[in-house]
This record gives structure tokens, C-alpha cells and sequence, in this order.
């Protein structure tokens, strides 16, 4: 039996975006309960919850205070432990976010060490490095007695001591706590991030690395953090029905990549690879290839992944809905687990035009462009929108976006995703690159090809078959097609 988690296709719900349950403006647990259904028939096999755990929200619950607790704004524990089951009755698993390279500055831990008790749970030093924060400006803080601490994200994110073993005790009984709740994995956070080279040596220059950078940098992919992920895969496979941990670890390389997901360390890590590739045949050839080839050197399955929280929308990268929906009949046709963010079965595009007054992501100050918040606007549901005062803005036109418009529409990108994730099931076995025209990929998996068109003029690819998919008229500029041929 193949492990559920290899082909899985697994949906982000960005929690504070998804669905309003009790009507204040903020998503929370309760309204991707009410969700499940909708989940269930889009055919996805696991959901992936970011942070709803108690946290000041300085970067929207990448900030926790209470690694046990759920955060008032998203509900209570009891909301959690009732979404887990009834996830699982449905037969969808849960995976939570934890957040290991850093607490809230809320956390008692660092109100503790603002006091100077067990400051060496942290970055404490006399001086600071060179070194930058993600979000701009300089990655440490001084506190009121002069020391400063390490924060490689915002001021409030302060990073742990990982050569601290409280710290790693505390983690494991954090990961206990929620393996016995019942939830199914772990997207763990800066995975490639805990770990600091004991003299924190300079970099010598600015503009170091950006969200989801591949980048070297001293801070990130030491060779000790796998270490720490080895030890959570004991901690994994010791609860039954396979638990699993995927890597958000941005490598410089895929092969740095693939050390993540060796047998005895985490399952899965998302390719930021084949996201940061433009919309070129070659190019995602080339990506496709490379990711096939480093995670089979490690007995690891290739994940695939268009969009998330931290970039922007797929639709408004690729430059149109069209290229975004063709992206989606690749991704989906590919051998492997694939990641969907809330809305992309939409098509929803980045919102541009989010006034400065109602935008909130912490990194926008390191340049107005590099925020956050036009990919995490909430989720249209119904033509009216379906939400009172959301939190962000939503355009209006999304209504004709919404569940509700697309809905049983056909030839809506609501519909392509439903039937693609029924039908990817019969995709199966290894991809066989096929003859194409330039500018094109066409690939086989079993009976069934995928013939993308990348290009802006028709192509005729020549396919005979049945027709299972498509995303306009076979052939049409940036369109794909599932055939099954004989
Ligand atoms: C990656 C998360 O996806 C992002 O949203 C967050 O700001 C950083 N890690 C810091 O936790």
C-alpha cells in the first residue's frame, strides 16, 4: 500500500482568511468546521491549518505565546479537538503549523528573559552581527539593559536557542501535546532555520534574503538542523496511522532540499523551486525534472506548489487566469503530493489595490511591494461575499469568483479543480515526456497525457483519445488537456 501522504493533495487553509464562523470580521476554527463539507466534495485528502494558536498577531500567529492553546480570535481548544474529528470522519487528515525557530516576544519564555531569567533560551549578546531580518531592517534588538537578541523576523518573532535543551524537551512535548489530540502532521515552520553557527559570524554585505530565498546564508540550512528533524520523525512514527512532517525550508539547491525528506527525517518539503519558475516550457521542464530526480535520490516523493500566504498569487504572477488554470492541470498531472491555497481553485488573482490604511503584514515596510496581504484577502463565498466587516477588504467583483458563482458552473475554475483532483487518482506511475512542439509540454502517466500549451498562439498536438479535461479549446494559447489514449 502506497502511503497516503505521497500522492496527497493537500488544501492551506490560511485560517484567518477561510470562513467566518461567528461573524466578527476573522476567519476561526469553527468556520473551516462548517467548511469540511466543501473541502470533502473539492476532493483534497488533507487540510493544512496555519497558526490559530494564542498569539499577539504581529505576524498574524507566526508569533506564538502558547504552543497548547488556540488563540480566542480562531476559537478554543474544543473547536480544535472538534475539527480534528470531524476532519476524520469525513476522511480528511489535519495538519497544523508549528513555529519552531522563534516564540512571541509575548511568550512567557522571553518575558522571562526581558527580566533576565533563562535569557540562554535565546540570542542574547552584548553586540549585534550584521545580520538583516526577512522583513527589513537589522535582525536583532537591543532590550533595556543593553543587551540585544536575535530575531530573524519581525521584533516580536525573538529566535530560540536550539543548543538549548529545554528548548528541544519543550518541542517534543509540544508535538506530543497535538499528535494526541489526533491531528495527522506537522508544516513546520523555518524548518531549515533553527540551528545558528555558534559565532554568529558576519555576512559583509546587505539585502541578504528575502521570503523564500535560496540564497546562502549563515543562519539557514545548517547541517545540524537535520538533527532536530531526525529526532522528530522518532517522535512521528511512534503514534500510528503514519504522521507526517513537511519542511517549509527554503535551500539553496534542490539537492540541500532533498536532505529534508531522507527517510529518517521529515516526509515531505514544499518545492519553492518549481513556484519561483515563470510560466516557460523549458524552464518548468527543467524544474519538474530536477525536483523528480533529487527527492527519488532520497526515496521521497516531489511536492508541487503554485501559491501560498508569502507570495503572490499565481493567477497575477503567471499574468492570467488562463496560464494559472493550465498551471493547475500540470501540477495536478504530476507524480507526487501537491499543495492548493485557498482560492486558487477560484482563481482568485493578488489583490493590488489594498489601501495603505487597511494593510497589516509586517513585511511591507521592507518595501511596499514585498506585502503579504493582497494573497491572504478573505475567501469570497456567495455573490454578497459572504462575510461582515472582513478583516481585509475583498473586491467586490469577487462575488462572480465566489463558491456560490462558480459553483456547478461549467468550464468555471472551481469545477476544473474538483474534477482534476477526482480524476488525478488514474494518473498513476512515472511521467514519460513526449515529442512536443516548441514551447509546449506533453507528458504521459499511464493511459493519461497532459499537453500543456505555454505558448500564445494554438497548437496542434496531434492527441487522439479521449478528451477527460481541459482548460479551454484543446490547443488554445496557455491551455492544458488530460487526454486518455489508447
Ligand atoms: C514562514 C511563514 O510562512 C511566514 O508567513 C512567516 O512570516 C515566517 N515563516 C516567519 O514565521
Amino acid at each position: 500500500m502506497t502511503a497516503w501522504w505521497r500522492e496527497a493533495a493537500i488544501y492551506q487553509v490560511y485560517v484567518r482568511s477561510f470562513a467566518d464562523g461567528n461573524g466578527d470580521g476573522v476567519g476561526d476554527l469553527i468556520g473551516v468546521r462548517d467548511r469540511l463539507p466543501y473541502l470533502k466534495d473539492l476532493g483534497v485528502d488533507a487540510v493544512w491549518l496555519t497558526p490559530f494558536f494564542t498569539s499577539p498577531m504581529a505576524d498574524f500567529g507566526y508569533d506564538v505565546a502558547d504552543y497548547r492553546d488556540v488563540d480566542p480570535l480562531f476559537g478554543t481548544l474544543a473547536d480544535a479537538k472538534a475539527l480534528i474529528d470531524e476532519a476524520h470522519d469525513l476522511g480528511l487528515r489535519i495538519i497544523v503549523d508549528i513555529v519552531p525557530n522563534h516564540t512571541s516576544s509575548a511568550h512567557r519564555w522571553f518575558q522571562e528573559a526581558l527580566k533576565g531569567e533563562g535569557r540562554q533560551r535565546y540570542h542574547f549578546r552584548d553586540r549585534p552581527n550584521d545580520w538583516e531580518s526577512i522583513f527589513g531592517g537589522p535582525a536583532w534588538t537591543q532590550v533595556e539593559d543593553g543587551q540585544w537578541y536575535l530575531h530573524l523576523f519581525d521584533k516580536e518573532q525573538p529566535d530560540l536557542n536550539w543548543d538549548d535543551p529545554e528548548v528541544r524537551a519543550e518541542f517534543d512535548s509540544i508535538l506530543r501535546f497535538w499528535l494526541d489530540l489526533g491531528v495527522d502532521g506537522f508544516r513546520i515552520d523555518v524548518a531549515h532555520g533553527m540551528v545558528k553557527p555558534h559565532d554568529l559570524p558576519d555576512i559583509g554585505h546587505s539585502d541578504q534574503i528575502r521570503m523564500i530565498g535560496a540564497d546562502v546564508v549563515p543562519y539557514f540550512d545548517n547541517d545540524a538542523v537535520h538533527d532536530i528533524h531526525r529526532h522528530w520523525r522518532h517522535i512521528l512514527d511512534s503514534y500510528p496511522g503514519e504522521r507526517i512532517g513537511v519542511a517549509e525550508a527554503w535551500a539553496p539547491s534542490p539537492e540541500r532540499l532533498a536532505l529534508y525528506i531522507r527517510p529518517d527525517e521529515l516526509h515531505q518539503a514544499f518545492n519553492f523551486h518549481y513556484l519561483s519558475t515563470p510560466w516557460d516550457a523549458a524552464e518548468l521542464r527543467r524544474a519538474v525534472d530536477e525536483s523528480l530526480a533529487t527527492a527519488a535520490s532520497v526515496g521521497a516523493p516531489a511536492t508541487w506548489v503554485l501559491s501560498n500566504h508569502d507570495v503572490k498569487r499565481h493567477v497575477t504572477r503567471y499574468g492570467s487566469l488562463a496560464r494559472a488554470r493550465a498551471a493547475a492541470l500540470l501540477t495536478l498531472a504530476l507524480p507526487g503530493s501537491a499543495y492548493v491555497y485557498q482560492g486558487e481553485e477560484l482563481g482568485l488573482p493578488e489583490v493590488l489595490d489594498l489601501p495603505e490604511e487597511v494593510r497589516r503584514d509586517p513585511q511591507r515596510l521592507r518595501d511596499p511591494d514585498s506585502g503579504r496581504d493582497g494573497c491572504r484577502v478573505p475567501l469570497p463565498w456567495s455573490r454578497d461575499l459572504g462575510w461582515r466587516r472582513p478583516w481585509l477588504p475583498i473586491p467586490p467583483a469577487w462575488g462572480e469568483l465566489s463558491v456560490e458563482a462558480q459553483q456547478g458552473a461549467e468550464g468555471s475554475t472551481l469545477e476544473l479543480y474538483r474534477s482534476a483532483l477526482r480524476l488525478r487518482e488514474h494518473l498513476t506511475g512515472d511521467l514519460r515526456w513526449l515529442d512536443a512542439p516548441e514551447g509546449t509540454l506533453v507528458f504521459a502517466r499511464g493511459d493519461v497525457v497532459c499537453a500543456v500549451n505555454l505558448t500564445g498562439a494554438p497548437v496542434d498536438f496531434g492527441l487522439t483519445g479521449d478528451l477527460l479535461l481541459s482548460t479551454d479549446v484543446p490547443g488554445a494559447p496557455d491551455s492544458a488537456a488530460w487526454w486518455k489514449v489508447k
